[in-house]
């Protein structure tokens, strides 16, 4: 879907953003849906004079000040101060993004959103609808198996009771049995008119030589769900003895089942997880579900192997706080250790705790409880890179070999850290406990930061030579049921080509202010790996030599420089409370414009500035790149002005150039935003 650049305006970007969700539909929903209705699907509310009144959902409080106003159509909690209309509360309460909380809504009063998409679109959409209702069919057979059958209640049912199973837990995991019979799940799905072949696509029935059968048989069946609380996927766990028996098997990877962007436990677990700001991470199916029985709740499982970046995305909607429980066994730290470099990487807060030897969380939970549970996490979680620091110096005894490998390690971690502060701190602590100089520690942690850098612009460079040019035909679709969630890069809208205006100086003033603005909103945001958006910023302006022509924001620009230095990453604080007035208000004014990029900024000016900055990346780099296109715009018109002058035809000779190397320049980054300047 492509529109030119003369009839965009801040009405038709909304439109793109919205996965093409007609504006009167849009404004349609939020005229529908009712502030109260909404809340009370989530929250018990009180009358209480004209408002209603109930235990705020985003802070654990005792005490209800969530207060709802059905006249002004808001919610507001005077304890944690969030506040906002429904989309609002459905955006907060289940972290959807704008165009999911709209869809979510106009679903809720079945208003019809009309569907633009394209005809493939339709297609793998039908496609993955359909293989869910499979699952679903297949979910309920086996629960019904498991309650209703002799076999599944003798054999699987009595199972999970004897693992200390209560009713309401089987129920909430929804948990099955896969009968013995080969063809059991087969018969049924032909009877009730599925397709075999989509069957067997999700993995529910295998296929050989010509015949089908039925792949799960003689398990208890453990439904794997997505975000929404859809099955995707089983785990089934055989209940023989034999070696030979896998002890697990699980459905293979389909449309809607992508392995890594899947943590069991997630539907179960979301709201707890925000409530207590914490993941709790295991790694087995009983875990996730012993736990929940003892009361604790925020628990995912990476079933298994070691965490990827998806999964770690997943949580990061909820919590930046992620505690690791490793069982207790050596070969099982190790092995685990490894997933947790991306988890720093991510900017999260990581604590582990290594339960005693021979227990996994399952046992442990059985054996000492909710409270044991707490107090054992009080006792004995401990940070995640002192944590590493003390096994790798356990194995070190005064081996100089040994000694460096460690170091190696734990710098390995630590340039993985992508905020300054919190790094050099651990630095500091990490020169203390190895008793080595902290500047070696710090030079190596450069060291493999820039070789990170240089490999990630290798890398980047590499698939900008494979990729299909931009504006290809690719529209963004949002999927609400199967496991899939619009990131960053995912839901950028297409447009067309930009023609730049260089009558005044206007455009340059007002890309100068959108550069500190980003600074300012999201500056400390990682931008590339390890990289925030503030030393970003600053490394490339200087690279191209450039100063703001506007003095105002060269100031702030030098203060956050300055702050560079000191290795900090000012925040908004530092610049609302400055002593020169000047930077003050002008930094007050920029925070408060935060939600209100000016409506005729996208029609002016082709930047795509989003109101949250949920697109901030691809956001910073094009301002960057359209504000020297600017700068070099007005650098070649000076340039040509010369030649009016009475010149030597040396000196004509050097304009021209220059003139031709501006050019050139300015054709690379044209080409990397996908304009064609006039
Ligand atoms: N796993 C697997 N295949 C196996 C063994 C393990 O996929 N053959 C994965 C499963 O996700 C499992 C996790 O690794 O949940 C942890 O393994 P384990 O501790 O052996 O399984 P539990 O879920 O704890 O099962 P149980 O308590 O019944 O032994
Ligand atoms: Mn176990």
């Amino acid at each position: 879907m492509k529109f030119s650049s003369l009839n965009l305006n801040g009405f038709r970007l909304f439109y793109l953003l919205l996965f093409m969700i007609p504006a009167e539909i849009v404004a349609q929903i939020h005229d529908t849906a009712q502030i109260e209705d909404i809340v009370n699907d989530f929250v018990n509310l009180k009358k209480r004079g004209a408002n209603l009144l109930g235990l705020c959902p985003f802070h654990n409080e005792k005490t209800p000040s969530f207060t709802v106003s059905p006249t002004k159509n808001i919610y507001k909690c005077f304890g944690c101060g969030k506040a906002g209309n429904p989309v609002g509360f459905i955006m907060e309460h289940e972290q959807f993004s704008y165009p999911e909380a709209l869809r979510y809504l106009a679903k809720r009063y079945n208003i019809d959103i009309p569907e633009v998409d394209n005809e493939t679109a339709r297609e793998s959409k039908q496609l993955r609808e359909s293989l869910q209702l499979i699952n679903v069919f297949a979910e309920k057979h086996f629960i019904e198996n498991l309650v209703n059958t002799n076999e599944g209640i003798n054999i699987g049912l009595s199972y999970f009771k004897e693992r200390g199973y209560l009713e309401k837990t089987i129920e909430k995991f929804k948990l099955g049995y896969s009968l013995s019979e080969g063809k059991a799940l087969l018969k049924l799905l032909e009877k009730n008119g599925y397709k075999t072949e989509y069957a067997a696509k999700i993995g529910l029935v295998g296929q050989r030589d010509n015949r089908s059968y039925d792949f799960f048989r003689e398990r208890v069946m453990f439904p794997i769900h997505n975000l929404s609380g859809k099955v995707i996927a089983f785990a089934g766990r055989t209940l023989s003895n034999n070696k030979k028996t896998p002890k697990y098997v699980n459905s293979p990877e389909s449309e809607i089942y992508v392995k890594n962007k899947v943590l069991y436990g997630i539907f179960q677990a979301k709201s707890s997880i925000r409530a207590n700001d914490n993941c709790y991470l295991v790694e087995g199916y009983t875990d996730v579900i012993s736990m929940h029985q003892a009361g604790i709740e925020n628990v995912v499982a990476s079933s298994g192997t070691s965490l990827t970046d998806g999964q770690i995305r997943l949580i990061k909607r909820f919590t930046q706080n992620i505690t690791v429980l490793y069982d207790g066994d050596a070969a099982g730290i190790k092995a685990a250790m490894r997933g947790t470099d991306m988890l720093l990487a991510a900017d999260m807060n990581i604590k582990v705790a290594v339960l005693p030897e021979g227990e996994d969380p399952d046992s442990f939970v059985k054996q000492h409880g909710h409270s044991g549970f707490e107090q054992f996490i009080s006792n004995e979680a401990s940070d995640f890179i002192l944590f590493k620091i003390k096994i790798l110096l356990k194995d070190i005894s005064n081996d100089p070999i040994k000694k460096s490998n460690a170091i190696r390690s734990i710098v390995e971690s630590l340039s993985s850290i992508p905020d300054p502060i919190k790094r050099s701190l651990y630095i500091k602590q990490c020169s203390q406990l190895f008793e080595v100089e902290e500047g070696i520690i710090i030079s190596e942690v450069n060291k493999l930061q820039m070789a990170k850098i240089k490999q990630y612009n290798r890398q980047k460079e590499k698939e900008n030579n494979s990729q299909p040019p931009p504006n290809s035909n690719k529209s963004p679709q949002l999927d609400e049921g199967a496991y899939y969630y619009p990131e960053e890069d995912d839901i950028i809208p297409e447009y067309d080509v930009p023609v730049i205006n260089t009558e005044d100086n206007k455009h340059l003033h007002l890309l100068e202010r959108y550069i500190i603005r980003a600074m300012l909103l999201y500056g400390r945001n990682e931008l590339e790996q390890g990289q925030a958006v503030i030393p970003y910023i600053i490394q490339d302006l200087n690279n191209a030599e450039i100063r703001f022509d506007k003095q105002i924001y060269q100031l702030i620009f030098d203060e956050f420089s300055e702050g560079l230095v000191q290795q900090k990453l000012l925040e908004e604080p530092h610049f609302l409370n400055h002593s020169n007035m000047q930077i003050a208000k002008e930094c007050t004014t920029l925070i408060a414009d935060r939600a209100e990029p000016s409506e005729n900024w996208f029609s002016l000016h082709q930047v795509i500035v989003t109101p949250d900055g949920k697109h901030f990346k691809r956001e910073v780099k094009e301002l960057l790149d359209r504000y020297k296109l600017a700068k070099l715009t007005k650098l070649l018109e000076e340039n040509q002005e010369k030649l009016k002058q009475d010149l030597s035809d040396e000196e004509v000779i050097e304009i021209l150039q220059i003139h031709q190397q501006l050019k050139k320049i300015q054709a690379e980054i044209s080409k990397r935003l996908g304009i064609v300047i006039m």
